[in-house]
């Protein structure tokens, strides 16, 4: 049996992916990659905005529609499974034959092989407080980064966020299988690791934390990078950014979602700082870490927010100087505290326009910091052939996460070059090899 698979939001989401292609293939089912081909189709999917889900619905329509086999079996996997739950299995018009929540892959081959047999729609949105799927081995198919998932689930309710109804509560998988994960990564000759959570900095195993966790990690020998989101700005003591400051392997790149820079609305969000706390959280850090490349989530338009209020996010990101920030207009989830207790009251048009603010805004600052490296020596690790225009470059990313375009050479992927940054756009630098026997190893 051929099961394909398609994956949608967030890196947790890719990573899942890996874990239910491992899941499959223990029990003898072959993924492949076109849908064309395939008995069984898998969406895994994203619940944070609704346009996530809308761009799944129409996949499904289309996947049954182009579909050589008649009785193609799909599946929706991931967040929306658990978001939807009933609305999605009782929709007769969808084409859709089972549904399974994040804490569900387990149990993939059993409700696919029930699929095959029975004609009836099957789900099963049971969330966990245990299942952290120790002992499953992902089937990674990046080159060059695999990804770790150390805690799963949220437990900190952020008002406009689904994640803790779709994920369930946090859990965390012992110090102990990160590192032995960790060695098996560098024995298949990843390079780089990504710890993973939805709030990765709240990991906690018995004693040890995350800060404890990110020591564990750089002591194994062989791994080059270490990375890890997405933090919470809430569970940044000192000994992490301490940690982060001595280890040369762990990368200098934080991801610290600011979400909105008013403490009213802050408040309102649920997400314990204020204004201040976050900008004193980022001094801290850069005096720390003068390198540190920071990058950011924002919310628009959260309810009741004012043109004033709006103002202080603009402020915090004049103040910050963030290297990059994802923006995001509010987009209201049902069930979620600020769907029970606000009116999307923030008309389209106001919060078009301020995202447009912030993007233009954002898109300057990213210019300038990344043009201030031209002329400076990166080390960058080989990803890919480049995605960017030419196929005579090659892309990869320096330890501050950002994308470097170089000229393609004899480089593999995987190796570490040397790179003079040469030129700069608001997304990407570029540059050139400057010894392609000098390698970082
Ligand atoms: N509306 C808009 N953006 C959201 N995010 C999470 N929930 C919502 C929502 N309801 C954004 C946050 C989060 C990122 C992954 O998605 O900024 O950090
Ligand atoms: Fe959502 Fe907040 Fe949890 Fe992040 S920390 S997953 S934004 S509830």
């Amino acid at each position: 049996m051929k099961v394909y698979i398609e994956t949608y939001g967030c890196q947790m989401n890719e990573y899942d992916t890996e874990l239910a292609v491992s899941l499959l293939e223990m029990h003898g089912y072959e993924v492949i990659s076109v849908p064309e081909e395939a008995d069984i189709a898998l969406l895994n999917t994203c619940s944070v905005r609704e346009n996530a889900n809308r761009k799944v619905l129409a996949r499904v329509h289309d996947l049954r529609h182009k579909a050589n086999n008649g009785d193609l079996v799909i599946g929706i996997l991931g967040c929306m499974a658990t978001d939807y739950q009933e609305k999605l299995i009782d929709n007769i018009r969808l084409p859709i034959n089972f549904i399974a929540g994040p804490d569900s892959y387990r149990r993939l081959p059993e409700l696919i092989d029930q699929c095959l047999h029975f004609q009836n729609r099957l789900m099963d949105v049971t969330l966990s407080k245990t299942e952290t799927y120790d002992g499953v081995v992902p089937v990674r198919t990046s080159g060059v980064n695999a990804w770790i998932a150390v805690m799963r689930g949220c437990n900190n309710f952020c008002s406009f966020c689904v994640v803790p109804y779709t994920r369930g509560r946090e859990r965390s998988r012992s110090v102990q299988s990160v590192v032995d994960e960790t060695r098996r990564i560098v024995r298949d000759g990843y390079p780089q690791v990504t710890l993973l959570g939805q709030n990765v900095n709240s990991y906690r195993h018995e004693d040890h934390d995350f800060a404890g966790l990110l020591e564990a990690v750089s002591a194994v020998d062989g791994i080059e990078r270490i990375r890890f989101t997405s933090p919470h700005p809430k569970d940044f003591p000192d000994p992490l950014i301490r940690v982060m400051a001595d280890h040369p392997k762990i990368c200098k790149h934080i991801h610290l979602p600011l979400q909105a820079g008013n403490s009213r609305i802050l408040e309102l969000m649920r997400r314990t700082y204020t204004k201040e706390d976050y900008l004193r959280l980022v001094d801290k850090i850069r005096s720390h870490i003068p390198d540190v490349v920071l990058s950011t989530d924002i919310i628009v338009g959260f309810p009741t927010e004012t043109d004033q209020e709006f103002k202080d996010t603009v402020d915090v990101v004049n103040k910050v100087r963030f290297d990059s920030a994802f923006i995001f207009k509010y987009s209201e989830r049902d069930g979620t505290l600020a769907q029970k207790h606000f009116t999307d009251d923030v008309p389209e048009e106001v919060k078009t326009e301020r995202i447009v603010t912030l993007n233009e805004l954002q898109k300057s600052i990213s210019l300038h910091k990344n043009r201030a490296h031209i002329g400076q020596v990166h080390d960058v690790l080989i990803e890919a052939d480049s995605t960017k225009k030419s196929d005579k470059d090659i892309q990869g990313r320096n330890d501050g996460n950002k994308l470097v375009i170089l000229p393609k050479k004899h480089h593999n992927i995987g190796d570490f070059v040397r790179a003079k940054i040469t030129d700069a756009s608001a997304h990407v630098l570029r540059g050139v090899v400057k010894n392609s026997d000098e390698t970082r190893l």
